[in-house]
């Protein structure tokens, strides 16, 4: 049973030693939250998470890096800004990421 304060967060890693398992430093993998595919990026030792789907063509953001605070997409090489996900006007969704008691929870609109 969730505390309160984690009512409609999604659990994603049970530790961080899972999320080092699962995903490599800086290249996103995907999970499936709900019915959503979810990217997960891992990057100076921050989980961050976004919708899978590039905005602009609708291509898989899987795989993709993060350069300078932006993520990069592998297909055209769109920036979006990791926090914001904003970028060629266009806008990514992002998703906030709580870490309790090493545990990763993602919260979806
Ligand atoms: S599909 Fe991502 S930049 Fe074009």
């Amino acid at each position: 049973m969730y505390a309160d304060n984690l009512q409609n967060w999604n659990l994603v890693f049970n530790s961080t030693a899972e999320l080092k398992k699962s995903l490599i430093e800086n290249k996103t993998g995907k999970r499936q939250i709900q019915d959503k595919w979810i990217c997960f990026l891992f990057y100076n030792e921050k989980l961050y998470a976004f919708e899978e789907m590039c905005p602009h063509q609708q291509k898989s953001l899987l795989g993709a890096q993060c350069i300078n605070g932006d993520i990069v997409c592998p297909f055209h090489q769109y920036k979006f800004n990791l926090q914001t996900g904003c970028g060629h006007d266009l806008s990514l969704q992002t998703y906030p990421i709580k870490k309790e008691s090493d545990r990763y929870y993602i919260q979806l609109f």
